[in-house]
């Protein structure tokens, strides 16, 4: 079945937050088990989604910390698909006394944290023959972002080109890596901001859901022949 995860298993990070925490849903009623991480295990979403049926377990590492990370991917029995979804956006200005800091800190978790996860991940997949790696960018990478500030708009255009550099690595070898990248979504991370929805063609934000889908169509076989895509859910913002 195209449209499956029965007997993969996923590792998400960023698991507690709107947007994993939905991917985690989906990618269970697929059929997946799941391994979920977070700064702090994500026992909550792992206990509602046990509820109903699947297979969870829990991780709490920091994905600045490259050995944790490391370690945590080598201490998954089975690993079909990851996806590094664990960010961050403050929405400071670039004035601000501490932001060439915020700017260091935004860096180290939206793009040396992706590739302390993916690099371990990718090895062990490129060893294995198979695997898929959904990277969580932004639209803010695509067209500056809404009221994003300019480190995370840096982070996010990064992982854009990331995605091809580990797409070629990855797809002689049955890895398949692609990334999603979301307009603004109803989750803690845009709570008390104002979005300008006249300039949303759709109108709306996006319920986390709408993002969790695509993240686990492009962990299934029925994305067998998407390599290093970008794929845009935003609403109609910014079209590719
Ligand atoms: N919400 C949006 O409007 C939006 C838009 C475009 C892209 N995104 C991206 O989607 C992804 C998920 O965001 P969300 O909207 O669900 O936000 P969220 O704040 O609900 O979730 C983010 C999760 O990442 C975790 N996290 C943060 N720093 C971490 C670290 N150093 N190590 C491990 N985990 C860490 C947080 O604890 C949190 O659970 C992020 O990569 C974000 O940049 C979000």
């Amino acid at each position: 079945m195209a449209f499956s995860l029965q007997g993969r298993t996923v590792l998400i990070t960023g698991a507690a937050g709107g947007i994993g925490s939905a991917t985690a849903g989906t990618c269970a009623r697929m059929g997946a088990k799941l391994v979920l991480a977070d700064l702090e295990h994500p026992h909550e979403v792992a206990e509602r989604l046990r509820a109903e049926g699947a297979e969870v377990s829990t991780l709490a590492f920091d994905v600045r910390d490259r050995k944790a990370s490391e370690e945590a991917v080598a201490g998954i029995e089975q690993l079909d698909a990851v996806v590094a979804n664990a960010g961050y956006c403050p929405w400071d200005d670039w004035n601000d006394p501490d932001w060439d800091t915020v700017f260091d800190d935004t860096i180290a978790i939206n793009g040396m944290g992706v590739i302390h996860l993916v690099r371990p991940a990718m090895e062990r997949m490129i060893r294995q023959g198979s695997g898929r790696i959904v990277l969580v960018s932004s639209v803010a990478g695509r067209m500056g972002g809404l009221r994003a500030s300019p480190h995370y708009v840096i982070a996010k255009g990064g992982i854009n080109a990331l995605v091809k550099w580990l797409a070629r690595r990855g797809a002689p070898h049955g890895v398949m890596v692609n990334a999603v990248a979301p307009g603004a979504t109803a989750t803690g991370m845009v709570r008390g901001q104002e979005f300008d929805l006249a300039g949303i063609p759709l109108g709306r934000l996006a319920e986390p859901r709408e993002i969790g889908d695509p993240i686990a169509f492009l962990c299934s076989d029925s994305a067998s022949y998407i390599c290093g895509t970008i794929l845009d859910v935003n609403g109609g913002v910014y079209m590719n």
